[in-house]
């Protein structure tokens, strides 16, 4: 390993410390594996793929107030005393700003494929046994309802059944990670995503079998 990813390693494992078991150092180093993966199958730049990966949750605003400059901030400085390449830099901190879901592109054709593919990494880690395990983490975090049987989500909810469903973790497949296979940029992570995907199928088919104790 490089001195400059064993450093980020280092700072990041230590930054990560007592965080939300959903976006821990164990979330920031399978997406980490992940992207090294995807990233054997595509033309890039390994080292701002690593880089980006390993610090792309460095300070989520969902943790930190709502503030969304912060990751950019801790991750520039840490970089800038790293004596990385201003290039290197600049590349990164793209990715970081432009790395979630809540703020997708509206043409992600044209993203530099070292975005697409930590992208598609972070995506994966979301879905599968793995995001069900997050989900129900983080529902429990926030306290929130696992589901609400007096409302069923579905998918392509219209704006007021949304709003009525917010708040449940299991809504939460329905707003997002139902939707991610289809938003996969690289072939690889299509590939693992569809795998993942129908594992959340099967598990949501067998909650409300259970739920309904039918
Ligand atoms: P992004 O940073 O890509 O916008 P998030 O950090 O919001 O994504 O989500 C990462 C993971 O955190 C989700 O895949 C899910 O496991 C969990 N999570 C986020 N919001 C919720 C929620 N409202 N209910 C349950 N889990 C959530
Ligand atoms: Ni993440």
């Amino acid at each position: 390993m490089n001195n400059l990813i064993e450093n980020t390693v280092r700072f990041v494992k230590e930054k990560l410390k007592g965080a939300e078991a959903g976006h821990d150092w164990y979330h920031i180093e399978r997406v980490w594996k992940l992207s090294k993966k995807i990233a054997e199958t595509e033309d890039c730049n390994l080292e701002v793929v690593e880089l980006a990966a390993l610090l792309h949750d460095i300070a989520d605003p969902k943790f930190h107030n709502g503030d969304e400059t912060l990751a950019l901030s801790v991750s520039s400085e840490f970089l800038k005393n790293q004596q990385a390449s201003e290039e290197v830099i600049e590349r990164v901190l793209f990715i970081i700003k432009n790395i979630s879901f809540k703020n997708r592109a509206e043409t992600p054709e044209n993203l530099p494929v070292e975005l697409k593919i930590v992208q598609d990494a972070d995506r994966i880690d979301a879905i599968g046994a793995i995001g069900v395990a997050r989900t129900f983490n983080f529902g429990g975090f926030k306290n929130n309802l696992m589901y609400d049987p007096e409302i069923k989500p579905k998918l392509n909810m219209s704006k007021e059944e949304y709003k009525k469903s917010d708040g449940t973790t299991i809504n939460h497949f329905y707003e997002k990670l139902l939707l991610l296979k289809d938003l996969m940029n690289t072939q690889k992570g299509k590939e693992i995503a569809a795998d993942r995907h129908n594992f959340m199928l099967q598990f949501l088919d067998q909650f409300y079998k259970e739920w309904n104790v039918s």
